[in-house]
């Protein structure tokens, strides 16, 4: 019999793509799709690519606790206090919010606020996992999934970003990590806004929330827990571009002495050359986001400047799949012990 799974935020951009990709997955089926002020209202009267009779539910944590596995698509906020219940109740949650993503002291420092269920958080020294949240970066870190119960779905950015810098980590200088972002419109969630109105996104390019985005203290945590030292202070600064999805991460670092341009793709095709949802390609090519519109895939491509002594790493993804509801999927096959590309093989949309 296949998993009964809930969706809780079904009525969001990350929740609604998670739907459309368990609705065609063949081991899984969504018994709840739940909402907060769309609760009543039909998901095609703000969905058209899901017509029918379908209504978002009300959130009921009683009858999500009875379920195979839940995915949380809200706020960090409602996630912390329905995901620490769901935990506490042995309920397997996958979690695309933030709430379980930092150690409680990171989380303090860059959401502001104490951690309510820091029995849940991640431990400083990067152990995560059991009872605790897993980090579910599931090409670095599929095995800690594997025995989690409760999973922090890595953020969108960071998810781009880690992708092509932590197996060069070995490689860099300390304190020369630079991240410069572009996230499509979605990225920032169904809810209007004056600044995501297409009257001021189109024909425009921005940057926000520099020097001090959340995503950096996660990018800078995981980095160092992944890729097995610590590097020093992250540079992040994302940017909004006018296009509904996709997401570009350009990284650059400095190498160390004696650091080779063939050691750099070497270590990048060694650490995902037996990765589904990750393509390397070939230096000197770069990844387009409009490839992998609608899959689960990443592509990165890193290329040496010998010039500066800096590598220039890029990698791309749909923010709605690898950097959301697609890796958040991939984690719920590990946690329920399907294989891991299940519902999720599809290649991108093009062009
Ligand atoms: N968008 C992305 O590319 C992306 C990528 C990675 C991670 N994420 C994370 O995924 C989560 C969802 O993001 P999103 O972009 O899908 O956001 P969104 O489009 O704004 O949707 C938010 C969802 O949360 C629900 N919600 C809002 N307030 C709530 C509350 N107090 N209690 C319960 N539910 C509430 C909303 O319900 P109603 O609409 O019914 O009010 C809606 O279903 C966020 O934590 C976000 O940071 C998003």
């Amino acid at each position: 019999m296949a998993h009964q799974v809930g969706i809780v935020g079904a009525s969001g951009y990350g929740g609604v793509e998670l739907l459309r990709l368990v609705d065609a997955h063949p081991a899984l089926d969504v018994a709840v799709v739940a909402a907060h002020s769309q609760a009543g209202e039909r998901v095609d009267t703000l969905f058209p690519n899901l017509p029918g009779p379908r209504v978002f539910d009300a959130i009921d944590a009683a009858q999500l606790a009875g379920l195979d596995l839940v995915f949380l698509a809200t706020p960090h906020g409602p996630a912390l206090e329905l995901g620490a219940d769901l935990a506490r109740r042995g309920t397997p949650v996958v979690d695309l919010s933030a709430a379980f993503r930092l150690p409680v002291d990171g989380f303090a420092r860059w959401y502001g606020e104490e951690h309510p269920a820091p029995e849940l958080a991640p431990h400083a020294d990067g152990s995560h996992g059991g009872e605790r949240a897993a980090y579910g970066f599931p090409e670095h870190t599929r095995d800690v999934v594997r025995g989690a119960r409760l999973v922090a779905n890595p953020g969108c950015y960071p998810t781009a970003a880690l992708t092509g810098l932590v197996p060069l980590a070995p490689l860099f200088v300390p304190g020369t990590v630079v991240i410069d972002a572009k996230s499509g419109t979605s990225g920032a969630g169904r809810a209007a806004s004056d600044t995501l109105h297409f009257s001021h996104v189109h024909g425009d390019l921005v940057a926000y929330g520099a020097p001090g985005h959340r995503h950096t203290g996660e990018i800078e945590h995981w980095l160092a827990v992944l890729g097995g030292r610590d590097l020093g202070p992250v540079s992040f600064t994302p940017h909004l571009v006018p296009m509904a999805r996709g997401l570009l991460a350009t990284s650059y670092a400095g190498l160390a002495d004696g650091v080779t341009a063939d050691d750099v793709q070497d270590a990048l095709a060694s650490a995902y050359a037996d990765e589904p949802f990750v393509a390397v390609l070939p230096p000197g090519t770069f990844p387009h986001t409009k490839a992998l519109a609608g899959s689960n895939g990443v592509q990165v491509s890193a290329v040496v400047d010998e010039r500066t002594r800096r590598v220039v790493v890029t990698a791309a993804e749909d923010n709605l799949g690898k950097g959301a509801a697609g890796q958040a999927l991939q984690n719920a096959n590990l946690l329920l012990g399907l294989d891991e590309t299940t519902g999720l093989t599809a290649i991108g949309v093009y062009p």
